[in-house]
């Protein structure tokens, strides 16, 4: 198994590994390194099914729930399909913009996933990447005056933030409103708990507040963190080839989907998850 740096601060590519095949502790704990030391992993090469993939996954911890139970597969469902083609309850093309935008997942939740996976099934011509961050160089690089601003913060997390709410997926903005609740607060710079580098960590459309802010005041602070924050030389937009497993390490990377394709194309990629621990 060769694993080739892909960008200085982000991306290691990996070929010579099927992992339909048993794979060794010590193949395994390669991997688990790599994605740690390089943020994102992309395995080449792999011929998966829904299960295939799961079981793939599965070699980075235990696999969890996607919390949009809609877009699953029927008889694998802690893998979830990603898809342009998909409709709301309404029957209107599901708002996917979300994802768009530089997050990482399920912030709402006390223990959001490690790792997420995902697997392209049909691809456009062009475009439509997923692109990741290193939030810890970002951390590591940002302005002295920054840190100290930001260092103590803390995120209120729901699934749908009131900012966003009236542009939001109706159908997560009814869910939001159904599960009620305290929002889940979390640090918005979390430390790694496998290296104990810290990391910016949020995602916008799910905070309804910074600690101490009005939902308005926050997404303004989010907006201009991430334009201080996300910096080309620590991001890395991959370009699917049916047989890639991205793999992204959520303690320390933010990511968003690629919308640059033709939207009459298809796109669907699957995604799992892998159990994290609470943020500190
Ligand atoms: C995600 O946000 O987890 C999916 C990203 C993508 O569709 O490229």
């Amino acid at each position: 198994m060769e694993i080739t740096p892909i960008r200085p601060h982000v991306g290691a590519e990996v070929r010579g590994v099927d992992l339909t095949r048993p794979v060794s502790p010590e193949t395994r704990e390669r991997l688990n390194d790599a994605l740690v030391d390089h943020v994102a992993l992309v395995i080449r090469d792999q011929r998966f099914g829904p299960a295939e993939f799961l079981a793939a996954a599965s070699l980075f911890g235990e696999p969890m729930e996607d919390q949009n139970r809609r877009y699953v597969v029927e008889d694998v469902p802690l893998v979830s399909v990603l898809s342009n083609r998909h409709t709301d309850s309404r029957g209107k093309p599901a708002k996917l913009a979300a994802n768009a935008t530089w997050h990482t997942d399920h912030t709402n939740q006390a223990c959001p996933p490690k790792v997420t996976c995902l697997y392209p099934v049909a691809l456009p011509d062009r475009g439509g990447g997923t692109s990741v961050c290193n939030m810890r160089a970002a951390w590591d690089a940002l302005p002295r005056d920054w840190q100290a601003r930001i260092a103590d913060m803390r995120t209120e997390n729901t699934l749908i933030s009131s900012a966003r709410a009236a542009t939001g997926n109706p159908d997560v903005v009814a869910d939001q409103s159904a599960a009620g609740g305290e929002p889940m607060v979390h640090p918005l710079v979390r430390t790694h708990p496998e290296r104990g580098t810290r990391a910016i960590w949020f995602h916008q459309n799910k905070t309804e507040r910074v600690t101490g802010m009005n939902p308005v005041e926050t997404q303004k602070f989010l907006g201009e963190l991430l334009e201080v924050a996300i910096r080309p030389e620590f991001t890395y937009t991959h370009t699917y080839r049916l047989g890639d497993m991205l793999l992204v390490d959520n303690r320390s990377a933010m990511h968003r989907a690629g919308f640059d394709y033709d939207h009459s194309q298809h796109r669907m990629l699957y995604r799992a998850l892998v159990r994290g621990d609470r943020p500190f």
